[in-house]
C-alpha cells in the first residue's frame, strides 16, 4: 500500500515537472483561457492554478493534471507547515525535529554515486534499523511526534520531504532566518536502502577538528559550513541516557518546557540566536555543556576565525546558517521534479 501511494505520489510529481517547462505552462494558460474555471479550492487559487473541466484533448488533459499536481504538492506541503507550526507550539519540540532532518541529511557520502546507497536526505531515518544506530538514540520521538502528520498527507509528501521541511521550520519559528528550502525528495523504499552505522560525528573523538572535517568533508561541507551547522546547538540538550553526554538536569532544563531533564548549551535553549558561540568560547557556566566537537571551535585556528565572527555578528551567522542548514537539507536527496520546488509565495 505504502509503495503504491509512493509510486502514485512519484507519478504526479513527474506531471508537475512537466508544468514547469514554459510550454506545459503555455498550454496550461491556453487551456484556463479556453474552458472556464471549475470552482477552485482555495489549495489550488492560492497558487493561482486552476483545473478546467473535462472533455479536453489528451494532451490538454495531460497539462491540466500536471497543473493540478504541483498546485496539490505545494498547498499540502504548505497545510503539513501549519500542522508543524501548531506542534511546536503545543510540544516546545524544535530541537527534536532539527535533529531529525540532521541525521537523516548527515549520512551522505559525496564520493559514491548512486542513490539512495550515497546516504543522505532520503527518509531511511524512519526505519528501525536506522533509528537503531548509536547516534540516533531518541529520535523515535521525533518521529513519533511527526508521524500524525505524514499520516494526513500519505501520498504527496515523503518522509524525507517531511523531516527536512519540521526542521526548517523549527529554526524560523524559534526565531532564526528563513531557510531557502526546496522540496520533492522521494523516499526510500525499504530497510534494506539505509546507511551503514557510523556516517555522524562523535562527541568526543580523540582528535576533534580532524574528525569534524573528515565526517562534514566527506558530506561535501567546508569549515565555514562546520562552524554554522554546529551553531544549531543553540537549540536543545544533550541527555546522558541518550548520547552519554551532558547532565542528567541543570537549572535551565529541570521544569521543561517539554520533558525536563538533560544540559543544553545555552540558557535558552529553545530560542535560535548567536548565543551557543558566546557561551562556548566564555565557558562560565557549569550548567551550560560544551562537548569536545563544539571546544574544537575555538581551538581551531581555521575554525576559529568563523565561530567568533558568529559570537560578534549574529547577522552573519544567521546568513550562513541559513545557507549551510538549506545545503544539508538536499545532501544526497533525489528529487521529483529534478529542481525540486519551493513553498515560497
Ligand atoms: C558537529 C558535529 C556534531 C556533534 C558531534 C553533535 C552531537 C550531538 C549530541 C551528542 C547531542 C545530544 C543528543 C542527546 O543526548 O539527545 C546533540 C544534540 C543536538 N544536535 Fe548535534 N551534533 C553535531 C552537529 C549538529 C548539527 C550539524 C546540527 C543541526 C544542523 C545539530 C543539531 C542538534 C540539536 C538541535 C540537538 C538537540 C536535540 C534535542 O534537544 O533533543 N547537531 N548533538
Amino acid at each position: 500500500m505504502a509503495e503504491r501511494l509512493a509510486a502514485s505520489a512519484a507519478t504526479l510529481r513527474a506531471s508537475a515537472a512537466a508544468a514547469a517547462t514554459p510550454s506545459a505552462r503555455r498550454a496550461a494558460r491556453a487551456s484556463r483561457a479556453f474552458f472556464p474555471p471549475s470552482p477552485a479550492s482555495s489549495a489550488r487559487a492560492r497558487v493561482g492554478l486552476r483545473a478546467a473541466p473535462s472533455p479536453l484533448p489528451q494532451k490538454a488533459r495531460a497539462v491540466r493534471c500536471a497543473a493540478v499536481a504541483a498546485a496539490s504538492d505545494v498547498a499540502q506541503v504548505k497545510a503539513a507547515r501549519e500542522d508543524i507550526r501548531e506542534l511546536l507550539r503545543t510540544t516546545h519540540c524544535h530541537p527534536i525535529l532539527v535533529r531529525l532532518g540532521w541525521h537523516d541529511a548527515g549520512t551522505y557520502d559525496k564520493n559514491i554515486e548512486e542513490w539512495p546507497q550515497r546516504g543522505g536526505a532520503n527518509g531511511s531515518l524512519r526505519f528501525d534499523v536506522e533509528l537503531k544506530h548509536g547516534a540516533n538514540a531518541g529520535l523515535i520521538n521525533a518521529l513519533k511526534l511527526i508521524q500524525p502528520i505524514k499520516d494526513k498527507y500519505p501520498s504527496i509528501i515523503t518522509y524525507a520531504d517531511l523531516f527536512q521541511l519540521a526542521s526548517a521550520t523549527a529554526i524560523e519559528e524559534a526565531g532564526g532566518p528563513k531557510i531557502p528550502m526546496k522540496y520533492g525528495r522521494v523516499d526510500v523504499t525499504g530497510p534494506e536502502q539505509c546507511p551503514p552505522e557510523g556516517k555522524l560525528p562523535d562527541a568526543g573523538p580523540s582528535s576533534p577538528a580532524d574528525h569534524l572535517r573528515e565526517v562534514f568533508y566527506r558530506m561535501g561541507l567546508d569549515d565555514k559550513e562546520i562552524v554554522a551547522l554546529s551553531g544549531a546547538h543553540t537549540l536543545g540538550r544533550s541527555r546522558p541516557e541518550r548520547s552519554g553526554w551532558g547532565k542528567p538536569e541543570t537549572k535551565y532544563t529541570k521544569n521543561g518546557p517539554g520533558a525536563p531533564g538533560g544540559q543544553s548549551w545555552t540558557v535558552e535553549w529553545l530560542r535560535f540566536d548567536n548565543s551557543y558561540f558566546k557561551d562556548i568560547k566564555e565557558k562560565r557556566d557549569q550548567d551550560l555543556l560544551v562537548l569536545p566537537t563544539d571546544a574544537a571551535l575555538f581551538e581551531d585556528p581555521k575554525f576559529k576565525v568563523y565561530a567568533e565572527k558568529y559570537a560578534e555578528d549574529q547577522d552573519a551567522f544567521f546568513r550562513d546558517y541559513a545557507e549551510a542548514h538549506a545545503k544539508l537539507s538536499n545532501l544526497g536527496a533525489k528529487f521529483q521534479p529534478p529542481q525540486g520546488f519551493s513553498l515560497d509565495d
